[in-house]
């Protein structure tokens, strides 16, 4: 085998139900992506997270390179040992950390120079670096280097945006080591504009990746523009490569993301929101420091089997944090990882028995029933 493999198993409409192959192991699609930023899933062991269902997780290369370095990672035998996690790991490629976390960032055609969020450092990203770095991880799906196009830009700066990023899409084609079981992910890019997506995923397929991802979205365009722009994208990609909508997001854009033939989600929504008591379930979110759980009883969530669920209250969740005590974080970010891995598994049998519209109207049912 060559690359890392994806086997496409059935279809509902544009949806699609998928299993990656790669070094470190399998990952059944559509997949949702734990967020390990700084090599941790924050809150959460590596056995908790595994436990939850998830089969792969997003480490990434800005942080990475910054703390503890990655040549340092390397040299302890790479991300997976470091952290503790055996699965298959991706890395994002940098840029749109560096654009959204770092001082002084300055873009050119080579790529990014920038000083550090930590201790103020000079550093550069360049496709090539991006690109070693990620491999220095030993991450099982890299990605290549672009610039996400902030939002709103015009046609002319996103054309110019999307245009460099497909320079440095080649640029990190060229730099990428075919490894068996690893594969390189190119990254579509264009804003609302469906000419530039379409300019863009021509470009991409025209330097070949082992799957496609759509970037530059979830950045304040709205649901709507998002689910527009999903849906005239996806029919412009292979449908034997895995497709990755890059930090989406909410239950619901997920879902309708599903419908419209993305595989492979990460979002920061499920363990942030968890460490500030917001909790996702079956019956739409709920924060728990919310004076009415003060006294109930009750799981969080009847249905889930996470440890917060089965073995405790929401009276005992909301005291946690009330009383500002970290089991509150953790148990709550179990239960919201835990929930994204429910929802995906629930979307994947939907699609591989054929009703995937009904099971969305269901899950819609309850979110907007709303929590009692
Ligand atoms: N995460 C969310 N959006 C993007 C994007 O457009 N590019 C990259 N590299 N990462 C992202
Ligand atoms: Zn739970």
């Amino acid at each position: 085998m060559t690359g890392l493999s994806f086997a496409l198993l059935a279809t509902d409409g544009a949806a699609r139900r998928g299993r990656i192959s790669t070094a470190h192991g399998t990952v059944e699609t559509p997949a949702f992506m734990p967020v390990g930023t700084a090599g941790t899933v924050k809150a959460m062991t590596a056995d908790a997270v595994r436990s939850t269902g998830a089969e792969i997780v997003l480490g990434n290369t800005y942080h990475l390179m910054l703390r503890p370095g990655a040549e340092r990672v390397g040299r302890l035998g790479g991300l997976h040992r470091f952290m503790g996690w055996q699965g298959p790991i991706l890395t994002d490629s940098g840029g749109f950390q560096v654009m959204s976390l770092a001082g002084l960032r300055k873009i050119d055609e080579n790529g990014v120079t920038f000083r550090s969020h930590i201790d103020g450092s000079a550093h550069a990203l360049t496709p090539e670096r991006s690109i070693q770095i990620q491999h220095l991880l030993d991450a099982d799906i890299t990605m290549a280097f672009d610039e996400c196009t902030p939002f709103p830009a015009t046609e002319e700066q996103a054309a110019a945006s999307m245009r460099l990023s497909m320079r440095w899409a080649a640029r990190s084609r060229d730099a990428f080591v075919e490894r068996p079981g690893y594969g390189l992910f190119g990254i579509v890019q264009g804003s609302t504009f469906r000419d530039l997506r379409a300019e863009s995923a021509a470009a991409l397929q025209e330097i070949g990746f082992h799957g496609y991802a759509i970037g530059g979205l979830a950045v304040g365009e709205g649901q709507a523009a998002m689910f527009e722009t999903v849906g005239f994208t996806t029919p412009m990609l292979p449908a034997d490569r895995p497709r990755y909508l890059m930090g989406v997001g909410r239950p619901e854009d997920i879902v309708g993301a599903v419908q419209r033939g993305i595989d492979m989600f990460d979002c920061v929504m499920p363990t942030r929101s968890g460490r500030t008591a917001q909790g996702f379930t079956r019956h739409g979110t709920v924060n728990i420091r919310n004076a009415r759980h003060a006294e109930d009883p009750r799981p969080l969530d009847a249905a889930c089997g996470c440890p917060a669920c089965c073995d405790h209250s929401r009276a005992y969740l909301h005291h946690l944090f009330k009383a500002n005590e970290i089991l509150g974080s953790m148990l709550l970010t179990w239960h919201n990882i835990q929930y994204y891995q429910d929802l995906m598994a629930g979307l994947r049998q939907a699609i591989a028995d054929g009703r995937l519209d009904a099971h969305v109207g269901e899950l819609q049912q309850g979110w907007v029933a709303g929590d009692i």
